[in-house]
This record gives structure tokens, sequence and C-alpha cells, in this order.
């Protein structure tokens, strides 16, 4: 069972300034949602309850909004806007939310590890709110994860001119009717003609907590931050590592390209509905 999910929400977002200048880049509206509403819904819809976050300095909006607010709350009751409050306050009822600050922002791998304290020795997934997706990717990886025991990493066939913007694997398919492969190679950020494959890690984990261990160890890599790459990958060589390539949509909301076509898919489909 996956019972928690680990948001690292402790990036600067320097892609979207100025708008990410006093506003994390987690709470930025795809339609009316933030980013990371979007996270918790798709952690939710997995089964998982505890949802634990990884924050830092500015950060606190994101705490306020997983939380009550009585002013605002008391000023629209009874009133035609009431519920445009229902879904926010029915996913709160339903989680709860703990917090940790990472104080420097020493990469992925560091803010994963900073989440320890918030996960304990348990299997856990990890979700960057930044790679909205549209289809459960976190609930088919935890059918995955039960399958195999071991730690998951989703991954998304790329054009290969964009490989060093990605973790990148490589690996040997072992069963097609899931679309899992054991890992082999793992690089962080490759230059196109550096790749293994064009098979990019994309913002959902389930990891097993031997990870924190290989954390601790992990030395700087790539732009002299610690990687979740390259732990993961001493991860596959000790043991096992699957990828799996995971069935529908994402759209890398770091980006101001991603952000732009989230919010048109998004907007048609609800113009569909
Ligand atoms: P990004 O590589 O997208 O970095 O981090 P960023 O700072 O958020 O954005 P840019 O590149 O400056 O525009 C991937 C994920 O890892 C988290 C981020 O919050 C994001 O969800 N992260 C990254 C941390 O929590 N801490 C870090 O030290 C680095």
């Amino acid at each position: 069972m996956i019972n928690k999910c680990l948001f690292p929400a402790a990036g600067y977002g320097t892609r979207f300034l100025p708008a990410t200048k006093a506003t994390p880049k987690e709470m930025l509206p795809v339609l009316t949602k933030p980013l990371i509403q979007y996270g918790v819904e798709e952690a939710l819809d997995a089964g998982i309850t505890t949802m634990a976050i990884v924050t830092g300095r500015g950060k606190r909006a994101i705490e306020d909004h997983f939380d009550i607010s009585y002013e605002l709350e008391h000023q629209i009751k009874g009133t035609s806007k009431e519920p445009l409050l229902d879904e926010i306050r029915t996913l709160i009822s339903q989680c709860t939310f703990s917090y940790t600050r990472q104080t420097e922002m020493k990469g992925l791998g560091h803010a994963i590890l900073t989440g320890e304290t918030l996960i304990g020795n348990e299997p856990f997934a990890v979700l960057l709110a930044d790679d909205l997706c549209d289809n459960a990717i976190l609930k088919q990886m935890v059918k995955v994860y039960e399958k195999y025991e071991c730690s998951i990493i989703a991954i998304e066939e790329i054009p290969t001119s964009q490989t060093d913007r990605y973790g990148i694997v490589a690996g040997h398919l072992i069963d097609n009717s899931d679309d899992t492969y054991r890992v082999t190679d793992m690089v962080e950020k490759p230059a196109p003609d550096e790749a293994p494959s064009n098979m990019a890690i994309i913002g959902r984990y389930i990891l097993t907590p031997d990870i924190f261990e290989i954390l601790k160890h992990t030395k700087p890599g790539k732009g002299g931050e610690i990687q979740i790459t390259d732990a993961l990958l001493e991860q596959a060589r000790k043991g096992k590592v699957i990828a799996y390539k995971f069935k529908g949509k994402r759209f890398d909301c770091g980006s101001v390209e991603g952000f732009v076509k989230a919010t048109n898919y998004f907007f048609n489909k609800g113009e569909e509905q």
C-alpha cells in the first residue's frame, strides 16, 4: 500500500519570473485551480490521503490554500458563490497535509531527502505538481508497484532534440502488456547525441525508502544539484528499478509553452462536458 505522497515544491520557478517572484509556481492556476491542487487530486485518486509537502521561503500560500479561509467563507456563506469552494473543501476534508522546509535549494534529490522526516520508513509516491497529468497516472503506477514492489518511475517518449531537458533512461522491456522496463542506465539532461534513449522521466515516482540512505551520500551531479536520477541509478544497480510508460497526457507546466497548452486543453475539455 502507498499511503503518502511527497510534493517537492521548494524550487524557485525562475522560468516563470516575474510571476513567481512572490507567488509559488505550484500556485499558478490552470483555469481556476492551482497546479498543486491538481496534484493532490491525482494522489487522492490513487488512494493516497497523506500529503507531505516540501516547501521553502515564500511558499506559505500553499499551506493557506489547503486550509479553511474563515473570513472569505463567512463572507460568501449563503450566496451564489458558496459552491465555488465546495470542491476544495471536500478535498481538504479527505486528506491530511504536513509540511517541511528545504532551507537551501540543492536540487530535487535534496528536496526528496528533506521529506524523509514526513515519510519515515515506507514506500511513497513523489509528485511534481508542475508536471500536470490528465489520466490518473499515479493510480496506474500504484498498480505497477503492487506487482514489482520496487521503485517505479514514469516515463514518456520525447523528441530526441529535447533530451537535455529531462532525466533519460535506458532499459529492457520486461512486460509488453503493461509497458514496463527494467532500468539499466539513467542520465540527467544528456545532449541528444549522448542520450541512451528518448525515454524521459516525468514528475511521478514511487520510491522505496532505502532511497533516503542513497541520497545521503549522493554527490552533487548535473548543475551542481543533488539529482534523484543519480540516486535511482544506484538503486537500479544494487537492486531493481522499473520504468513505466504511462497512459495519458502530461503537460510540462514548468515551461510557459506547456502551461499554455495545458490551459487550452483543460478549457476545451470543460467546454465539451
Ligand atoms: P525544476 O527543475 O522545475 O526547478 O524543479 P524550479 O526551480 O521549480 O523551476 P525553474 O527551472 O527555476 O523554472 C523540479 C521540481 O523539483 C522541485 C521544484 O519545486 C519542482 O517541483 N525542487 C527543485 C525542489 O523542491 N527543490 C530544489 O532544490 C529543486
